[in-house]
């Protein structure tokens, strides 16, 4: 059967993208936060899943005031790069998993999920950026991504709790797969940021090292957060922390499992206008 091995958390600011591509990782500004995700590289080529399940939300690349799915899970054979604003990525497409992402939307939809299934996309940087960060510049992405999109960027979102409840469905889901492969969930986007209105660029890091720790040690409770104190403590763009609370919610300890092993940890202020935070954990 299918394993879910470890869970990786990461922001996605296009800004780190932009860098990466244009080679300025090495600048003043930038190498503390490279510098952060150094152990993550070598982390991931030790420990190289088949699929990795990524969790991000689309910025209007993909979909538009037109078409806002809650959830949205990429059952294609590829997915094109694509951005708003800075344009296409120059990076690999990506690799899906048709067979697996068609068995978890049947499994998570039985058990009361309503999933946008998504047979064409472009995944933008909330996507390819988390991918970089921790495969750096391969000439081709090293395992299959199965994209997984969540509308955090137009009222009604999700709640944390439904989040964390999805996760908890999308580790039935994938535990049930008839395959013996390794498998990732990543939950991206956050921590504190706000790019527009009285606010912007605002940062809250007391708040979300203190969401660091409850995302480790008790997620149940993290996830009863209501989505007021998201926006008022992590600003208007912190909302894309529930996300991390569906691949929180996939880990074996929220269905009576052993506590994963914090692999790494890392926190960095700012990005563009954003503050960074990352987490590896692993599945014992
Ligand atoms: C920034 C952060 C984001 O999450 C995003 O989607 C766009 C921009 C920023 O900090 O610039
Ligand atoms: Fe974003």
């Amino acid at each position: 059967m299918a394993k879910i091995s470890a869970s990786v958390y990461t922001s996605h600011v296009p800004a780190i993208g932009a860098a990466i591509d244009l080679k300025k990782t090495g600048e003043a500004y930038w190498q503390p936060l490279f510098a952060g995700y150094e152990y993550s590289k070598q982390w991931m080529k030790e420990n190289t899943p088949d699929v990795i399940f990524l969790v991000y939300n689309d910025h209007a690349t993909a979909f538009s005031l037109d078409f806002i799915p809650t959830f949205a899970i990429g059952t294609a054979a590829e997915f094109i790069p694509a951005d708003e604003g800075w344009g296409p990525r120059p990076v690999p497409k990506v690799i899906g998993h048709p067979e697996l992402a068609s068995h978890i939307a049947q499994s998570v939809i039985q058990d009361d999920f309503d999933l946008t299934i998504v047979n064409k996309m472009e995944v933008d940087h909330g996507l390819t950026v988390p991918l970089s960060l921790m495969f750096g510049e391969p000439d081709a992405w090293p395992c299959k991504v199965i994209p997984f999109a969540v509308n955090v960027v137009q009222y009604p979102v999700p709640s944390g709790r439904r989040c964390f409840q999805l996760g908890q469905a999308i580790r039935k889901a994938v535990e049930s797969y008839d395959d013996d492969i390794k498998v990732q969930i990543w939950g991206t986007g956050g921590m504190s940021h706000q790019l527009q209105g009285a606010r912007a660029g605002l940062i809250n890091a007391e708040w979300d090292n203190r969401f660091l720790d409850r995302l480790i040690a008790d997620p149940a409770d993290l996830a009863q957060m209501p989505h007021i104190d998201y926006v008022r403590e992590a600003g208007s763009e912190g909302i894309e922390l529930v996300m991390w609370l569906i691949a929180r919610g996939a880990m074996a300890d929220v269905n009576g499992g052993a506590k994963p092993t914090v692999k790494h940890r890392f926190f960095h202020v700012p990005a563009s206008n954003t503050a960074v935070g990352h987490l590896i954990l692993e599945n014992n």
